[in-house]
């Protein structure tokens, strides 16, 4: 079994992340699956921004649950990084609300440009939405994010095989929300160090992907064996390292969330 290329925050790597420009990388590289992180703004807005404040990915300062969307927007993404500049064809418009005028693929994304994104990519491609801020906000992230998904008519999928998005945190609570209000979308339970309860490859019963490091498969490769025996898949982040997709590819693990996805499927191609 090949893994499924998973593009972190997009093609990362080129363009900046979490920009429109970084995910249509990503799709024209063929990734299978594309990851974001969502994050609500004042005005309950759902934005693609990883860190609690925007200053390391834009152009301005300030921590984005304090900020309207329009706020937000007039802020640059794109120019810290060294990806090239948009070029005219790369122009957009931002959803309803916001001013008019165009926005460069390198603006700020709202998740409701993403999965405009989706719903026009191949079907085989499949979201990977990961909440952050879930305890802050008491489960407000997960009720905006499925009712967004069901707006775009993705909140209830026949199966969860055939679901186009899967919902991930570090938060259990949160997984177990999105379990509950919304049975048939995937859910990956992220972590960062394996709780000693968990190290047999079991998850809660709202999970249904084990979401571990990379670094916790070197530190104990039996990990996804365990996960799978127990007939659950593993996704595993963030994987840019040819050796770290090799391990990967060895230990059959279904997802791998990677800044390079052309790269990366060079190396399980073996090329
Ligand atoms: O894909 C999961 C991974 O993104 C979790 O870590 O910090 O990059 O959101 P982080
Ligand atoms: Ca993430």
């Amino acid at each position: 079994m090949q893994p499924a290329v998973v593009a972190h925050r997009g093609a990362s790597e080129h363009r900046a992340e979490h920009t429109l420009a970084a995910y249509a990388l990503a799709l024209e590289q063929g990734a299978d699956g594309l990851e974001c992180d969502i994050r609500l703004t004042r005005d309950g807005h759902l934005v693609c921004v990883h860190d609690r404040r925007i200053d390391r990915t834009s152009s301005g300062r300030g921590v984005v649950s304090t900020m309207t969307l329009e706020r937000l927007a007039g802020h640059d993404f794109g120019r810290w990084h060294h990806a090239p500049p948009a070029s005219a064809d790369e122009l957009v418009h931002q959803p309803s609300g916001l001013p008019s005028a165009p926005v460069a693929h390198r603006g700020l994304l709202t998740l409701e440009t993403l999965l405009g994104l989706l719903v026009d990519a191949p079907p085989e491609v499949r979201l990977f939405v990961e909440t952050k801020h879930p305890v802050r906000y008491g489960g407000l992230v997960e009720a905006k994010l499925l009712a967004l998904l069901a707006r775009y008519g993705l909140a209830r999928p026949p199966s969860r095989e055939e679901s186009r998005v899967a919902v991930m945190s570090f938060s259990s609570a949160a997984v177990r929300r999105v379990r509950e209000h919304a049975p048939m979308l995937p859910t990956v339970l992220l972590v960062d160090r394996l709780p000693r309860a968990r190290r047999d490859g079991s998850l809660p019963p709202w999970a249904d992907y084990a979401g571990p490091g990379v670094h916790l498969l070197h530190t104990d490769p039996g990990y996804a064996g365990r996960v799978a025996e127990r007939g659950h898949g593993t996704y595993c982040w963030t994987v840019d390292d040819p050796e770290d997709v090799r391990l990967c590819q060895r230990l059959e693990v279904h997802y791998l969330a990677t800044n390079v996805p052309a790269a990366t499927r060079a190396v399980l191609d073996g090329r």
